[in-house]
């Protein structure tokens, strides 16, 4: 288990390197979004490496780097590449940077992944904004010794997806134009993608989407009082629904396509928190 003094030193480490900086949002970002961080203003950039107790991430396309600076007018932290439990990383060490942010002060954090499309009315590029998650018989990024210093031992989940920032975004995507599409987020370890009869599984228990990240962060993020606003991009129909079998290729594509468009309903949100 991560003792808290560990949190702190990162904490330290990172306040030694931006100063009174106090990051407003912290964005972690999923395939095909990273580039985001190359967008920040006066961006101060640490790589994971430099800063004490962090964990590198490999799954391709994840820069492994944190940009502190300003996007849309808000101080952000912008994780370019996040960690993943297929990866080999505990779901607690998922959740460590989330903490060390809100060591830094930081109240609010965004989260996007690319993911199947489960309910059968997506198609491919839909952004679906996460308005619940399901995940079910796997270990909570919170097992172990409760640190107080973050939150309380069984922290209440109704509202985990922050109501006021579901309406910012539901806003954001009328000002553009854009449709956008809202329902829960199923969370599988992966690193193989779904069974078609685990996709059916998930559409019976409710889920709108299936995907590999963001649940972990999102327990982290709410235990400790945070804010969380959350977005799928369909990358790809989950296995089964279409007669075809499914590619990290495919999802990276996708991803890529839709840059433009979701990184617009990003920034337009990002200006009105
Ligand atoms: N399943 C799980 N994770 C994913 C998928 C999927 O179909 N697409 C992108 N990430």
């Amino acid at each position: 288990m991560i003792p808290f003094a560990h949190y702190e030193e990162s904490a330290a480490a990172l306040r030694d390197r931006i100063g009174s900086f106090r990051p407003e949002v912290l964005m972690v970002l999923g395939s095909g979004l990273g580039y985001m961080g190359d967008l920040v203003e006066d961006p101060i950039i640490v790589p994971y490496q430099e800063i004490p107790h962090f964990k590198v991430s490999t799954a391709p396309g994840h820069k492994g780097q944190l940009v502190f600076g300003t996007l849309s007018g808000k101080r952000v932290a912008v994780m370019q590449g996040r960690m993943h439990h297929y990866e080999g990383y505990s779901y607690e060490e998922i959740g460590f940077p989330v903490r060390v942010m809100k060591l830094l002060g930081c109240p609010c954090m965004i989260v996007t992944n690319a993911a199947g499309g489960v309910n059968l009315d997506f198609q491919v590029g839909d952004i679906m904004l996460i308005s619940d998650h399901l995940k079910i018989f796997l270990e909570s990024p919170l097992r172990g010794p409760n640190l107080e210093e973050f939150g309380t031992r069984f922290p209440d989940m109704s509202f985990l997806y922050t109501p006021v920032l579901q309406e910012v975004a539901r806003q954001s995507a009328r000002e553009l134009g854009q449709t956008l599409r809202e329902g829960v987020y199923m969370y599988w370890p992966g690193p193989q993608f779904e069974t078609p009869a685990e996709v059916r599984l998930a559409r019976t228990l409710g889920a709108d989407a299936v995907g590999m990240s963001t649940v972990p962060e999102a327990i982290v993020a709410g235990h400790c009082g945070m804010e969380v606003l959350g977005f799928t991009l369909v990358s790809n129909m989950a296995a089964g629904v279409l007669p075809q079998p499914l590619s990290g290729e495919e999802v990276n594509a996708a991803a890529e396509a839709a840059r433009e468009k979701f990184s617009k309903l990003i920034l337009a949100c990002l200006g009105k928190l």
